[in-house]
């Protein structure tokens, strides 16, 4: 049983990876599973809280209770991020963007052209959903509560303190441990404005339900 810390607030989490098209038959992801963010959205469900779970392409159940908007590319998840946002008191960003997309995808399947020469791709970036919400009027005002996440290699206290200030969040969540891509468990680090606190490996779920903990602490009680 878990206690309903979260009660009347409306969470928002992106999760998993994203797909850019290059063309209707290829594109770029990462190898992001989606397990955070999903463990998130079931924990938060489990708080109380009514969740909106935006994620891209992943092989896992929707939580129970938990309402699923499916998406493919960065700007699509952009799109549902700002159709969903104005309503939430909670945004948690767990999805794993991909900084860049192909400039132009194609219409039509590229083919080899018998030169022997690849293509030219080129990229542009894509936006940042989170520093982007957390820099709304709403967010300013604390009406909306935005936690990030980062996966660092090393140094992760000094980088995960600076990608929080960069983002403009008050809460950003280190992944401890090299690899964490699709696994089940996990360790997390909780930076904030006071410094920072390690929550111990552990099923996913179980960190997760920690970081709501974490998260209604901090947030204002919930919009009437
Ligand atoms: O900059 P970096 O990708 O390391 O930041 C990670 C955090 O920012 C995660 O919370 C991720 O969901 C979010 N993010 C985003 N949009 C992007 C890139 C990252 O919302 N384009």
């Amino acid at each position: 049983f878990q206690p309903k810390v979260l009660m009347g607030h409306r969470v928002l989490v992106t999760a998993g990876p994203t797909f850019e098209a290059i063309d209707p038959v290829r594109g770029i992801t990462n190898h992001s599973s989606g397990k955070m963010g999903f463990a998130i959205a079931r924990a938060a469900h489990e708080a109380g809280a009514e969740v909106t779970l935006v994620c891209g392409p992943v092989h896992l159940p929707t939580p129970w209770g938990v309402r699923r908007v499916q998406v493919e590319s960065a700007l699509q998840m952009q799109a549902a991020v700002q159709a969903e946002v104005d309503r939430a008191s909670v945004f948690v960003a767990a999805a794993a963007v991909a900084d860049w997309r192909p400039a132009q995808a194609s219409a039509q399947k590229i083919k080899k052209d018998g030169s022997g020469l690849p293509p030219t791709l080129s990229f542009v970036e894509n936006p940042d959903i989170l520093a982007g919400v957390a820099a709304s009027d709403r967010a300013r005002r604390g009406e909306l509560f935005c936690v990030g996440f980062a996966a660092e290699s090393h140094d992760l206290e000094t980088h995960a303190q600076a990608k929080r200030l960069r983002k403009g969040v008050p809460l950003l969540v280190g992944n401890i441990g090299p690899t964490t891509f699709g696994q089940d468990h996990n360790a997390l680090l909780l930076v904030d404005e006071h410094g920072c606190r390690a929550v111990p490996h552990g099923p996913k779920l179980a960190l997760a339900r920690q970081l709501v903990a974490e998260i209604a602490r901090r947030v204002a009680a919930p919009p009437v």
